[in-house]
Formats: C-alpha cells, structure tokens, sequence
C-alpha cells in the first residue's frame, strides 16, 4: 500500500507516523522541510498543498492508493475532487462536504434544517448594514465569526474580545472592509461552559469516534492572552473528559452520528475524518464549529495510542467499509505540548535554529512530532507557526504530563516557547469545578 500524506505540521508528522507503522509506503507533499515526515517517506515533494494539479500528478506518477489530507486548505480547493477523480481512495471530504467546516454558515443551516441537536441560535450575514442592525437590535453577547476559513483566528466573542457594542460593530465593519475569510459574517449566541474535542472516523455513513481531547487555545499558562491554533492537549486512559458525563459524551456522538446522516441525506455524503469542537453547557453539548480534518495538535493525542491499524482504518473510510470492530486505541492518557517560538500569535521570532534528540524523548516514556519547522541542509529553523509537540504517555495523566516535561528538556533552541500548564492536576481540577459551578 502506498499513502500520500499533504501537510506539514504535527498532525501529519503523527498521520505519516500511524501510517508507517501499519505497514504503509509513506510518500508526502507539503511547503515546508519537515524532517519528521521526510524521514518517514520514500519520497517528498515540496510544492503548495492547495495546487490540486500537481498533488494530483504526484499522485499518479507515483502510484499512490490512497491520500490522506491534514490541513483545511487543500480540502477546500477541491483536492479530495481531483484525486478521486484520478481514482485515488482519499481520507478526507469532497470540497462540498467540506464546507462542514469552510463555510461556518453551511454547518449550521445544515444542523437546523435537519434538526441535529446542539445546534446554536444564529444570522448569517452577507451585508454589513444588516449585520450592523441585528447587533444594534440585540441585547445579547454574540460571537462574531467570519463565515469562510481565517485559520483559527477570525472569531472574538462579546465580553471577552470585544467589550461594546462599538467595537463589536468595529470589528464586523472589519470583517467586510477587508473581507477576512472571504464569505461574511455569522453572529452567534454565546455557549458558556466547558470546551472539549470529538474526533471520529467517518465513511459517508459509520461514525467511529476517537477519545475525547480537550486543546487550549489561549498562548499562555493560566488561558490568558491571545488565541493560538492550539498550545496542547491531553486524553484521559478512559478516552472521556472529567468534567463530561456519559450522558453528555452520548449526546455530543449523536450530534455527530446525526450531521453525518444529515450530509448524507443532502446528497453530500461525508468522508474522512470529523472534527466537533463543543462546548458543554448547563443544557448538554453545544456545537462550537465543525472541522473537516483532525485537530492539530489533538491528532497527535489519539494516534499516539491508536492500537489498531491506521492503515486500515484509512482503507475503509475510502471504500466506505469502515468496520469500528477493527478500531482500538490504548487505554492510556496522553498529555501534548506544542514547542513554539516566542511570541507565537502575536509576534513569533522565526528562523531560529532547533534541536531535537528523538531518542532521548523515547527513552522518557513520550514521542516528538516535528510541527511546521524548515530543514535546511542538516540543520532546523522554526517557522513564525508550532515547531514541535512533544506527547508523553502513560496510564495515568500525571505520569503522561510527567513523561511529557522530562521530554521537553531534550528540545533545544533559543527564543522558544512552552505552555507548562498544560495537564496538571490543577488546571484539569479547575474545568471540573468551572463546570460544576455552571451545573449549579
Ligand atoms: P473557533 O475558531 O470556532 O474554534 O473559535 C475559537 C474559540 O472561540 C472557541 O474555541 C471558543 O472558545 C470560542 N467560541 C467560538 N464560538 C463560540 C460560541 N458560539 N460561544 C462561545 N464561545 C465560542
Ligand atoms: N486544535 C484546533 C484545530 O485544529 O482547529
């Protein structure tokens, strides 16, 4: 079997890595030099991953069976399209199927026209006058989201980003000015509660999902400062969260079991793999966005512990014979922090030299994945974006956080970056008693 994996960052360095590992020939594209997907493959390929063509040709001229897409981009220019078209079995959905994610109003007229639960209450926009009267006649906080893709940091939400109404307006005059993500503006009602990730295999029709993952957004320890792609996560052995009960963890799979029916019954059946981002409120999970892809970096959690081959899991979401009795992750916790350069989402200092001793960070009981650094010649520079996640395992989530502190110390460089929070006792204890608090 021969796999194609187009991305760069640390979910497809943990793509490539579960594909290697059950017996696949790794062969990649992406746009910058990651070592640790070109170690793994026969052959890379350097070249923008949304020039659908030419991932294509690759593909063809290197007998590939099957792709699997990480990032958003290349799904939304229609690669998945191309390359089925070229009759290559693909990991990831149509670009209309995609717009689960690509288009944020898409996902949620879909949820209300099918009445999947979870849904929240919502106007989409093309227009600024009339985005501009909805705020005005409303007496809510909203969240104000660019409909189109922004990479993770179009949305700010009222009372936290945005403190009045003025600058609410400010912002969305904003949105349309320079048409951030292309496509207008969604406003939202506001979730309060707790956040956590389900990810699941998808093959048109089954549902397999992954365990739970709970990311942090916010740059620095404590969830202050500004929205990043994502700092690091963790999974507990029993692949829920603390704070989710199973009538919550019940209610967020039908969720997802139902937008999949609800995008097969549009004619637009859903393949790959499905991200839900929810929040958990006093009310049951509330869906925050959809993604069409994994989560970087919570793709690095749970293939971390996949025990059953990726490979073939792969295989049956492209010929829609996936078989959830051939899916097992190992009952063992796992905690990730991303190595990023200094002043990551605001500022990053980029193009300094790293160094990583991959087999140090084994011997601690953890993993590395190489994220969007450059190799150049023998030698590794960041990028102004993640470097590097460093998942430790074990089973227990203390030992995992351990595991993954004792790792860290064999990533070296100047100018870099390390949310230590994340995993700790203390952290995890405060989502329990937030979401307590909000139960009331
Ligand atoms: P997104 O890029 O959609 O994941 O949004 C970034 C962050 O904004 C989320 O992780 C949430 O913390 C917050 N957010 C987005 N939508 C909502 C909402 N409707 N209610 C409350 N918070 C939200
Ligand atoms: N970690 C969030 C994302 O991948 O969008």
């Amino acid at each position: 079997m021969k796999a194609l994996v187009v991305g760069g960052g640390g979910r497809e360095n943990a793509i490539a890595a579960a594909l290697h590992r059950s017996g696949t020939e790794v062969y990649s594209i992406m746009k910058n030099n990651n070592p640790g997907i070109a170690k793994l493959s026969v052959e890379t390929e350097l070249m923008p991953e949304t020039d659908t063509e030419r991932v294509a040709q690759f593909a063809t001229s290197h007998g590939i069976d099957l792709a699997v897409i990480g990032p958003e981009a290349p799904l939304e220019a229609g690669l998945v399209d191309v390359l089925e078209d070229e009759g290559i079995g693909c990991v990831g959905p149509t670009k209309a199927a995609a717009r689960l994610e690509t288009s944020k109003s898409f996902a949620r007229t879909i949820m209300r026209r099918h009445k999947v639960p979870g849904n929240l209450d919502f106007a989409a926009f093309n227009e600024f006058s009339r985005a501009k009267a909805y705020i005005k006649d409303s007496n809510k906080d909203l969240v104000i989201k660019p409909i189109g893709l922004t990479g993770g940091k179009g949305v700010k939400v009222m009372g936290e980003h945005l403190k009045t109404k003025k600058e609410a307006l400010a912002y969305i005059e904003e949105i349309f000015s320079k048409n951030i993500g292309g496509a207008g503006v969604i406003l939202e009602e506001k979730a309060i509660g707790e956040e956590f990730t389900l990810q699941a295999f998808c093959d048109g029709r089954s549902v397999v999902p992954m365990p739970l993952v709970q990311d942090h957004k916010r740059a620095y320890d404590g969830d202050v400062g500004p929205n990043t792609g994502g700092m690091g996560s963790y999974t507990l052995e029993d692949h829920r969260m603390p704070f989710v009960r199973n009538e919550d963890y019940e209610a967020a799979l039908d969720i997802v079991k139902k937008t999949v029916a609800a995008m097969r019954a549009e004619g637009c059946p859903y393949k790959g793999i499905l991200y839900g981002q929810f929040m958990l409120t006093a009310d049951g999970p509330r869906v925050i966005e959809f993604n069409a892809r994994f989560g970087d970096p919570e793709a690095m959690n749970v293939l971390s512990v996949l025990s059953s081959s990726f490979t073939d899991i792969c295989s049956g979401i492209a010929s829609g014979r996936l078989n959830a009795e051939r899916v097992s992750f190992a009952n063992k916790a796992t905690v990730c922090k991303y190595v990023v350069p200094e002043g990551y989402g605001t500022e990053p200092k980029a193009g300094l030299e790293i160094s990583i001793d991959e087999e140090a960070i084994a011997r601690e009981g953890a993993m590395v994945y190489y994220a969007m650094v450059d190799k150049k010649g023998d030698k590794i520079f960041t990028t102004t974006s993640r470097a590097a996640g460093v998942v430790g395992i074990a089973d227990t989530l203390e030992e995992a956080e351990e595991n993954c502190e004792h790792a860290l110390k064999h990533v070296q460089g100047s100018a870099l970056f390390v949310r230590h929070d994340i995993g700790k006792a203390e952290l995890v204890q405060k989502r329990i008693d937030h979401m307590q608090q909000i139960r009331g």
